[in-house]
């Protein structure tokens, strides 16, 4: 058994949990206004969670069908609410865990960015931290008088100029500017707030900025590029990387390449933490789990309809133009999440567009009982070398709050006994605990 502690956090977007479920109560009508979110706050802290991480995008989409029927229907990316308002109420509600919201360079002026993150990283006494996301939808661009994303590369080299447009800001000010002294009468002391005069290819932005950065100074940055472009940025940049690779091998494969690329980069590759998304199925039995995975993943026309929605949202292709029963055809091509395409076809491996749907999701399956999904991951971690997982609950039947709690009351504490999991939290801000280990 591996000796060392692995991180746990949990991934969702700010939307209706699984309204469909038997468990899903006033839930489905009232998440807007943020209780269910705080109450899974709450006990992912007693829990041990590091961090939830609130997913993100800003669009009503029409690309399944070319009518919004599909993802209105079944609640796929619409209603969504913004997170960013979200999060302090969550650290108001906590005392230790970080939260995560995402918030996408091609469409944040970066000064925003960076006042909204300083202003919540004093709010939350140093617990939030940014997803930085380059989006993948032309619908969502044509919200901020964009008519087409730039092409997919081009779109990081705008977030690379983007970010550290943003750093500078934050470094703008420097530590013991604010000084309050009714001597000298000097409530701020302009010789160390300096403008940044930024012009580059994308932005142009004189600084200051209005205040000085919060206690983690830069706040935990977070990504998730899967493409080698993506990969690059994101060692380049992130505390923290979320990675939805299947298989244990193809995990070690991402986190290894991660890790080079960081050093390429002249980080100590301990400060990329890697986190895996994964999907516990749990029962008190092995048979309660089995037959409940089953269940989650039979293929309902509804099911067929939530797949194939989500996978025409993110990368806008029209998946309803296409014979089912034929494999994808070779030249189809995206410009939205190129590694979601590319895992698609390596799933499929040339199977048909139904049955590749129809398989239950690759990689590392952990079904069972608390005790044996906790082993799984123990022994999952220790082949993979770190540095944690992203749980996230299945998001037509299972993220309710009878989920939650499963993961919170059974799979964690089981975790915890084994002593894969912190049982507190011994730093005050989210980035010192996430390199505590
Ligand atoms: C766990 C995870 C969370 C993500 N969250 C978002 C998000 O909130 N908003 C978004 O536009 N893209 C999101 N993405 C997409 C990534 O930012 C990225 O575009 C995608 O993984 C494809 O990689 P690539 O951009 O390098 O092709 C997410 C991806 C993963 C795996």
């Amino acid at each position: 058994m591996s000796a060392d502690p692995f991180h746990l956090a949990w991934f969702t977007p700010f939307k209706a949990p699984a309204w469909k479920s038997p468990w899903a109560s006033d839930t489905a009508l009232t998440w807007f206004n943020g209780d269910y979110y705080i109450d899974m706050a709450k006990q992912l802290e007693r829990a041990g969670f590091d961090f939830m991480m609130f997913e993100d995008s800003t669009l009503v989409s029409n690309s399944y069908g070319g009518t919004t029927e599909n993802d209105l229907k079944h609640a796929l990316h619409a209603p969504k609410a913004d997170p960013v308002p979200l999060l302090p109420l969550l650290a108001a509600a906590t005392d230790h865990m970080g939260f995560i919201a995402t918030m996408s360079t091609s469409f944040y002026p970066p000064f925003i960015v960076a006042r909204v993150m300083a202003t919540m990283d004093h709010l939350t006494r140093g617990r939030i931290g940014w997803n930085v996301v380059t989006s993948s939808e032309d619908l969502a661009g044509q919200n901020y008088g964009l008519d087409q994303l730039l092409q997919h590369d081009e779109r990081y080299d705008m977030a690379e100029e983007f970010v550290t447009v943003v750093k500078n800001l934050w470094d703008s000010w420097e530590p013991g500017a604010i000084v309050a002294d009714r001597e000298t009468g000097y409530y701020a002391d302009h010789t160390k707030v300096h403008e940044i005069n930024h012009v580059g290819k994308y932005f142009k932005v004189r600084g200051p900025l209005n205040l000085p950065a919060g206690p983690q100074g830069h706040p935990v940055i977070c990504q998730a590029g899967g493409s080698p472009k993506g990969r690059d940025f994101a060692a380049k940049h992130a505390n923290v990387l979320l990675a939805s690779t299947g298989s244990a091998e193809a995990m070690k494969e991402y986190r290894d390449d991660i890790r080079a690329r960081a050093a390429a980069h002249g980080r100590n590759p301990d400060e990329v933490k890697v986190m895996f998304i994964i999907q516990p199925v749990l029962g008190e039995t092995q048979a309660d789990a089995e037959e409940l995975f089953d269940r989650t993943y039979e293929m309902s026309q509804a099911q067929i309809e939530t797949l194939l929605g989500i996978m025409s949202i993110t990368m806008e292709i029209d998946f309803k133009q296409f014979d089912l029963d034929k494999p994808l055809p070779d030249d189809v091509q995206t410009n939205g999440h190129q590694s979601g395409l590319a895992g698609f076809r390596k799933a499929a491996g040339g199977r048909t567009i139904r049955e590749a749907l129809s398989a239950r999701p690759g990689g590392v399956r952990l079904v069972g009982t608390p005790d044996s999904v906790a082993e799984q991951m123990d022994e999952v971690m220790e082949f993979v070398g770190g540095d944690g997982f992203l749980i996230r609950g299945e998001p037509v039947r299972t993220h309710s709050r009878r989920y939650i709690d499963e993961i919170a009351s059974g799979l964690a504490p089981a975790l915890r006994r084994r002593g894969l999991i912190r049982s507190d939290y011994d730093k005050s801000t989210f980035k010192a605990n996430l390199a505590s280990f």
